[in-house]
């Protein structure tokens, strides 16, 4: 757990919420709906939600509308780590604990519960509960179907597969961390931004955050996966060398990826200059997101 009350208790409030909302919300009767609530309840570390959400308080916006968001993309995010483990992809046994989806359920099932929570992710949001603004909902929409597709995570993950095995340089792992995870992290702060109906224009310095923490955050999850414990992170570790994955790690060392996760934490902090003690859990966040052992 992080030492900083603050996000500590954050970090409590959302994963508590954010599984009673699923609970709520998520179809309850048959095959399909296990598998889905499988993949979306009771694990992980909620970090999507807890950006949108910490940006939209930030901005005003209320915190009902924020949740529902936040359900919106983490269903997204479980998605794609349902698809992710398959034995087509990344073949993991275990997530968050757990069986992963397909060893519980099978892999068509895995594949459907994946399809479905997609679907159910915009059904959230375009749903009027999520916002009284269709313009607000709309936006909200089209942020989260750009980062989520062929130009923000399933692109990346295209780069990821395509890549194993090959000698990828800086620029281009970079593109695909950014794509793979960024793209989803920086939609949650983005949306955040959207329900507290910041402008466009304004919205510069939380982009500039909002992308050094997506980049720092795939570096920590490759440094985990390279020295991490398989315990406290709930799945299975030391994969990506063997797999020849494309990592900051593989084409730096462990010790200059640290470093280099270290100092996107910091550019980060340094993007909300302007911002006062209202962001201080999203500079909590950034610190927690190179610091994290899970
Ligand atoms: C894991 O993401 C997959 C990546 C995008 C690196 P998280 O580490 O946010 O996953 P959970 O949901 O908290 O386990
Ligand atoms: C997954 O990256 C990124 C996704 C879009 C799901 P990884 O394959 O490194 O994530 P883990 O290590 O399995 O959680
Ligand atoms: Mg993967
Ligand atoms: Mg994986
Ligand atoms: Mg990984």
């Amino acid at each position: 757990m992080p030492t900083e009350p603050l996000l500590a208790d954050a970090l409590g409030a959302i994963a508590r919420d954010i599984d009673g909302m699923f609970d709520a919300l998520l179809p309850s009767q048959g095959r399909l709906a296990a598998a889905m609530r499988h993949a979306a309840i009771g694990g992980g570390k909620r970090l999507r939600p807890l950006l949108l959400t910490a940006t939209a308080a930030m901005h005003g916006a209320d915190r009902t509308h924020a949740m529902r968001a936040a359900v919106a993309i983490e269903a997204i995010h479980a998605y794609s780590l349902v698809h992710d483990d398959l034995p087509c992809m990344d073949d993991d046994a275990m997530r968050h604990g757990k069986p992963s989806t397909h060893i519980a359920f099978g892999e068509a099932m895995a594949v459907l519960a994946g399809d479905a929570l997609q679907s159910f992710a915009f059904e959230v949001l375009s749903d009027p509960a999520t916002s009284g603004d269709p313009f607000v909902r709309a936006e909200m929409v089209q942020v989260l179907a750009l980062a989520s597709g062929a130009q923000g995570m399933v692109g990346g993950q295209v780069l990821d597969i395509e890549g194993e095995g090959q000698a990828l340089d800086l620029p281009a792992i970079t593109r695909m961390q950014q794509l793979k995870t960024g793209a989803l992290l920086s939609a949650a702060v983005e949306m955040g931004a959207v329900l507290g109906k910041l402008p466009a224009e304004g919205r510069m310095h939380l982009k500039g955050y909002a992308r050094d923490i997506g980049l720092a955050f795939q570096i920590a999850d490759d440094l985990l996966d390279h020295a991490g414990d398989e315990t406290k992170a709930g799945k299975a570790l030391r994969k990506d060398a063997e797999a020849g994955k494309q990592t900051f790690v593989a084409a730096l060392g462990a010790d200059r990826a640290r470093e280099q996760a270290r100092m996107l934490v910091d550019q980060a902090i340094a993007h909300l200059g302007s911002y006062g003690q209202e962001a201080d859990l999203l500079r909590a966040v950034a610190r927690y997101i190179v610091e994290r052992d899970h």
